[in-house]
């Protein structure tokens, strides 16, 4: 049996140095250091801190409270997103798929795309995807059942999130192997020993694999999603394929690790928990409440960056236009003033206001999706498993966006 807290594997509490210290954009961070120690220190001592220039790289502000955070997701106007969204673009310069790429578009052009790119997700389109993602979800879970030591990577969570986004965009079947393929090149530079060239490579595979699709539905357009959005307008005008092609791709990179991830922390949490599972087993607990703890619990996608298009106000900070600000996912999601024990698993929790996929104008376009894989896997897990056996402490993905366990020895009973 493994400890049931993160906490346990980490050095103790910070003291005042040690608290200041700690370099945010540094992916070991809190693969090294107890995320939610620190978190609790910051949002009690400096809820809106102005993090230091380290190295050459430009200075940028951490916002920790839910609150605030959550006000931040809302100002879209003031907090732009087309420079880009993740701390380590930011710090090394702009988003190159900004204004291009939904994620990393501003308004007005982001309302007009959003609405485009919604047409994914249309009843008709999720009443079929839904059915294949059950049935996936239950195949691969039935698999690893009684069947001794599993990866719940490997065997489970990594064949989820990419498949569904193929049903999604109706890709063929004798397409996928390859996507899944440059898929995992083009994400392995989590670790810190990944060639970035073969990264870039891959991601140019995956880019010129969607133009041709999209070249394909314009010559032939059915009543498929690709099809669909190759025909809309944005802005006056149809988009050309690279942008095209650019959002097929942002639907990939947007599901696949975050879902991934919550997958893999959603069995760990479980087997770990033998009372929580229990009670989700029993019905004592709903899978939907469930499945939104797991999203806070595990809280994927640590934070997300903003930059400041006018001065303003954040809490009691002074920012500046062109300022970089980050939204703290992790610690808004542990904000004690909004949920009662933060630390403690429960599947059964009534109030939970999480923010694990994000929140205002750019709200996860995936939540949806996500959710139902998350569903899947756990009510295939009720349906016909009785014991979560977790074998080993599972390793951290290096990096201080993602946050979770890049595999996970267990054994379903
Ligand atoms: C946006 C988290 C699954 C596609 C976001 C945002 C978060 C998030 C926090 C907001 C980003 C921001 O404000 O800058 C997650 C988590 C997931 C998940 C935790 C799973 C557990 C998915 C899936 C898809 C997807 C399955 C695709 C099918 C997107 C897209 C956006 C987005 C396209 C950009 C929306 C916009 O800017 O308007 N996601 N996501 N996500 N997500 Fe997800």
């Amino acid at each position: 049996m493994v400890s049931s807290h993160h906490a346990a594997a980490f050095d103790g509490p910070y003291d005042d140095t040690s608290w200041a210290a700690l370099d945010l954009a540094d992916p070991a961070a809190f693969v090294e250091n107890d995320p939610y120690a620190y978190w609790d220190r910051m949002r009690r001592s400096e809820p809106v801190r102005r993090h230091p220039p380290v190295g050459g790289r430009p200075g940028f502000w951490a916002v920790a409270r839910h609150r605030d955070v959550q006000d931040c997701y809302k100002d879209a106007a003031r907090l732009g997103s087309a420079r880009g969204t993740v701390l380590d673009v930011l710090l090394r310069g702009t988003d190159s798929a900004g204004g291009r790429m939904l994620a990393v578009t501003d308004r007005p052009r982001h309302r007009e795309l959003r609405r485009v790119m919604l047409r994914a997700f249309s009843p008709r389109v999720l009443r079929y995807v839904e059915e294949a993602v059950r049935q996936r979800a239950d195949a691969l879970v039935a698999a690893v059942v009684g069947a001794g030591e599993a990866d719940a990577a490997r065997d489970i969570a990594e064949h989820l999130p990419l498949n569904t986004v193929c049903d999604l965009l109706e890709l063929p079947a004798a397409d996928r192997p390859s996507l899944l393929e440059w898929n995992k090149r083009a994400l392995s530079s989590e670790s810190a020993q990944d060639d970035p060239f073969d990264a870039l490579e891959a991601r140019n595979e995956i880019l010129s694999y969607f133009v041709d699709v999209v070249r394909e539905r314009r010559r032939r357009p059915g009543e498929d999603v690709i099809s669909m959005i190759a025909g809309a307008r944005v802005q006056g005008e149809t988009m050309t394929e690279d942008d095209l092609a650019l959002n097929c791709y942002s639907l990939i990179l947007g599901g696949d690790e975050s879902t991934r991830v919550t997958t893999i922390g959603a069995l760990h949490a479980l087997g770990v928990h033998e009372e929580q599972w229990r009670r989700l087993r029993t019905g004592e607990a709903a899978v939907h409440t469930a499945v939104e703890e797991v999203l806070r619990w595990v809280t994927p996608a640590m934070h997300f960056a903003r930059t400041a298009t006018v001065d303003l106000r954040i809490g009691d900070a002074e920012v500046a236009a062109g300022d970089i600000v980050t939204l703290w996912n992790i610690s808004a999601n542990n904000d004690p003033e909004v949920f009662e024990e933060p630390r403690r698993f429960d599947v059964g929790r009534q109030h939970n206001p999480h923010l694990a996929l994000g929140h205002g104008p750019h709200f996860c376009l995936g939540a949806f999706l996500g959710r139902l894989e998350l569903s899947a896997v756990l009510e295939s897990l009720v349906r016909r498993v009785d014991r979560i056996e977790v074998l080993a402490e599972p390793p951290r993905v290096y990096s201080n966006f993602l946050f979770g366990h890049s595999a996970l020895r267990l054994r379903l009973d």
